[in-house]
């Protein structure tokens, strides 16, 4: 049977959520991740010391529990890697916090899931006070990247925000997150501050998939899904393991009832599918041996982290896709996926 091996998996970018939904998908995630960067987009969101240690304790209490599709497996090895909502912070604020965050997450006010309360124009002269401090600090800035227009045009018009951020920051660390266009794939080289994070919905999918047929709410989630030759320069530079490229699943948990809904909630739960899921893409196009440089080594080289010690082994086999987590409905629920997870140790 073939199998393959990831040393310390790394998920740069997840919704916990909190309460039950915390309980149930966090242990999902440190199961077979070494760490992951948790979204602060709570109700409210995650704006003080104080709230960000609470919520670190409470994603401890939940993985130390291992969940009920986890009984016997190992959840020790995992670190939380905390974020904070993007406000204009002052100095003494930031440095407080510094050793605490891995990172800052800006959400466009409105942009996407519990995202009201973010930035509403970009004042470059407002932000920048925080923004400097952040950059002597080291604290990293990451970058739900979409403006207000027409959806399919979101990111590709944030690309002046990048590009604005980028040369008045130079020594900012600035995290596109969940790219979907080949648009922001082509930035990556244009200014050497910029780096980004890929989920696996985007690596796969297209706009077709998601409204081209019956609509597939499981599979919608912003940015949406947006056109094959965009969904192929992100698998490009993620097969082809790009240095300033992460992995970042954005897998976002929302109770079934409110994705199956007229009005269908943004986000897609690919936590207990993403690492099958990626090994049977990265060979399918004969590069499994790209996959650790996406899954983790690069990760460590852009945020200087040094994860936990996990060793993941996959071997092509079967693996049907429970319908249900909870009451949450994964990408792919149902179908079979063609490696699976072996062991973790
Ligand atoms: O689809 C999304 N869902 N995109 C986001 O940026 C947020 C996320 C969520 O929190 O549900
Ligand atoms: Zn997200």
């Amino acid at each position: 049977m073939k199998t393959h091996t990831l040393l310390m998996p790394l998920d740069m970018h997840i919704h916990f959520r909190d309460g039950v939904m915390l309980q149930r998908v966090a242990p999902l995630t440190s199961y077979c991740f070494s760490g992951a960067v948790v979204m602060p987009n709570l109700v409210p969101p995650v704006t003080t010391l104080e709230a960000l240690k609470a919520y670190k304790q409470r994603i401890k209490n939940a993985i130390g529990d291992g969940g009920e599709d986890l009984d016997e497996m190992s959840v020790d090895a995992f670190e939380p890697f905390m974020t904070l909502f993007y406000k204009n912070y002052d100095r003494d604020f930031l440095e407080s916090v510094a050793d605490e965050i891995i990172a800052i997450k800006l959400y466009p006010d409105g942009a996407t899931t519990n995202s009201d309360g973010g930035v509403k124009n970009f004042d470059i002269e407002v932000m920048r006070e925080t923004l400097e401090t952040m950059s002597e600090l080291d604290i990293p800035l990451c970058v739900h990247g979409e403006s207000n227009g027409f959806v399919m045009d979101r990111e590709a018009e944030f690309m002046s925000v990048y590009e604005t951020l980028a040369q008045n920051f130079p020594d900012l660390k600035i995290i596109m997150e969940h790219i979907t266009t080949k648009d922001a794939v082509d930035m990556l080289d244009k200014y050497p501050n910029l780096y980004a994070t890929i989920t696996v919905q985007h690596l796969l999918i297209t706009l077709d998939d998601v409204a081209g047929g019956m609509l597939a709410p499981h599979l919608f989630c912003k940015p949406i899904a947006k056109r094959p030759e965009d969904r192929d320069a992100l698998l490009k530079v993620a097969l082809n393991a790009h240095p300033k490229v992460m992995f970042g699943s954005d897998s976002a948990p929302h109770p079934q009832h409110a994705k199956e809904s007229c009005g269908c909630a943004a986000g897609v739960f690919t936590a207990p599918i993403a690492l099958q899921v990626l090994c049977e893409l990265f060979d399918k196009h004969d590069k499994l041996d790209n996959l650790q440089s996406f899954i983790s080594d690069n990760a460590q080289s852009i945020y200087s982290v040094c994860p936990e010690f996990k060793e993941v082994i996959l071997e092509e086999s079967d693996f049907v896709v429970p319908a249900k987590y909870g009451d949450v409905v994964p990408m792919y629920a149902g179908k079979t996926l063609k490696w699976s997870i072996e062991e973790v140790l």
